[in-house]
């Protein structure tokens, strides 16, 4: 991978065990609000790294479930709250008065938009009015949105009439409700109560990273439909549309998107500024299957002219059985199916047109990292086997 910041984790645990992270000599105190998350995985690694631009970083990380143990070796403090609750979150994010800058990396997916807007507005407003007047030297805040915010949200996808692609950041927002929209409106507006403070916005494609706590993990997904496609033998057919599987897509990497976030932090020009993210490459799925089927030693896979395209949700409805004597066989980790494949996500993402976004902006303000796609499409993979999510 083409690190930006090259120390390793074992570099960023020595110096834990120095006592560089006791507190006492952090240049920045890091709130990552979704720590188990795809991007949040990625954060907790690379913040506490030596050679992190803006450190040395405390970090401090905020999930619901109790710490899974594939998070555990980031040196993180580790504190679960549901911040869908006022109460709790205002008792538990309060207390961290050092906090210098927030990574809001979490969100919360409900049937309309509707309440979409309702219940990830709620969380975000609990994080910033508990952090906010406790945190006296609070610098900045990174709140992470998507490519959505082009094009709507995912049930109205085929409705809306877009600006044409490839997206850029100074395009107004489209006439619909989108909780991209109001998540930004909830950060201004609660941000402005504190003179000094500065937010980022930063807009990801699809992203491939490794967290099997994600809402959206599409190489996670991809890898269990391709561990079943062996386990029974079956060729491995791309479950999407022929413009999808020909045409050329982008993607965010999940590291990347961390150090985009660490960069708008520590650049003076980045400050209240929106910007896309993405790998800064195009590829193509038909290319992409190639790397999957390899990975998991299948010779058959391709796409197939249908009337309609393959639906993972079709497809894995009755294969929770067969993941269980996969985990069993392959000794993996414990896992159920729906939580390691998301299929709806996948059929909305290799399903629909692809789109494009810029990545202009970011270069021209002084962010240059980058990604091979297919290589960080093999390295997540690899990821997710070396951790036992997948054989
Ligand atoms: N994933 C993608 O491919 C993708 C692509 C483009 C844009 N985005 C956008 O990026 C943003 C962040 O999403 P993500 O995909 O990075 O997140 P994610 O991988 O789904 O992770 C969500 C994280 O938040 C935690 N969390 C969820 N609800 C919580 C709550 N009520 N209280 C505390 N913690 C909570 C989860 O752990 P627990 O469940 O244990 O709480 C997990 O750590 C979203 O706006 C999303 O739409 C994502």
């Amino acid at each position: 991978m083409n690190r930006t910041w090259s120390a390793s984790v074992g570099e960023a645990k020595k110096k834990v065990e120095n006592g560089v992270a006791d507190g006492s000599r952090h240049e920045s105190v890091a709130l990552v609000v979704g720590v188990t998350g795809i991007v949040g995985n990625s954060l907790a690694e690379i913040l506490p790294l030596s050679d992190t631009p803006g450190g040395p970083w405390k970090v401090y990380g905020v999930a619901r479930r109790p710490r899974p143990d594939w998070n555990a070796e980031h040196p993180v403090e580790y504190i679960q709250c549901d911040i869908s609750n006022a109460d709790e979150t205002k008792s538990k994010l309060s207390k961290l008065t050092d906090v210098t800058h927030i990574f809001y990396v979490t969100w919360a997916l409900r049937f309309t938009e509707a309440e979409n807007i309702e219940v990830n507005n709620l969380m975000l407003r609990n994080v910033l009015q508990a952090v906010i007047p406790a945190a006296a030297n609070l610098r900045h805040v990174c709140l992470q949105t998507g490519t959505k915010h082009y094009v709507g949200p995912f049930d109205m996808l085929d409705k809306i009439e877009w600006h044409e692609p490839p997206f850029t950041e100074e395009m107004p927002r489209l006439d619909c409700p989108n909780f991209y929209y109001t998540l930004e409106d909830v950060m201004f507006e609660e941000v402005a109560k504190k003179p000094g403070v500065t937010w980022s916005v930063h807009r990801p494609h699809q992203i491939f990273g490794f967290s099997p706590y994600s809402m959206m993990n599409l190489v996670g997904t991809l890898s269990a439909y391709a561990a079943i496609c062996k386990h029974q033998g079956l060729p491995l057919l791309f479950p999407g549309t022929k413009s999808v599987w020909e045409s050329y897509s982008i993607a965010s990497d999940a590291d990347l998107i961390a150090e985009h976030e660490i960069w708008a932090c520590a650049s003076p020009k980045a400050k209240n500024q929106a910007f896309n993210v993405h790998n800064g490459d195009y590829f193509r799925w038909k290319q992409l299957w190639k790397v999957l089927a390899e990975e998991f030693g299948i010779k058959e896979y391709g796409f197939k002219e249908s009337e309609k395209p393959l639906s993972l949700t079709e497809l894995m409805k009755d294969k929770g059985p067969v993941w269980e004597e996969i985990v069993k066989k392959n000794n993996l980790k414990p896992t159920k199916l729906e939580e390691v494949g998301i299929w709806w996500f996948s059929d909305v993402m290799l399903g629909t047109d692809t789109v494009t976004s810029s990545m202009n902006k970011s270069k021209e303000f002084g962010y240059v990292g980058f990604r091979d796609s297919a290589k960080s499409f093999d390295h997540w993979i690899n990821q997710m086997k070396s951790h036992k999510i997948v054989p």
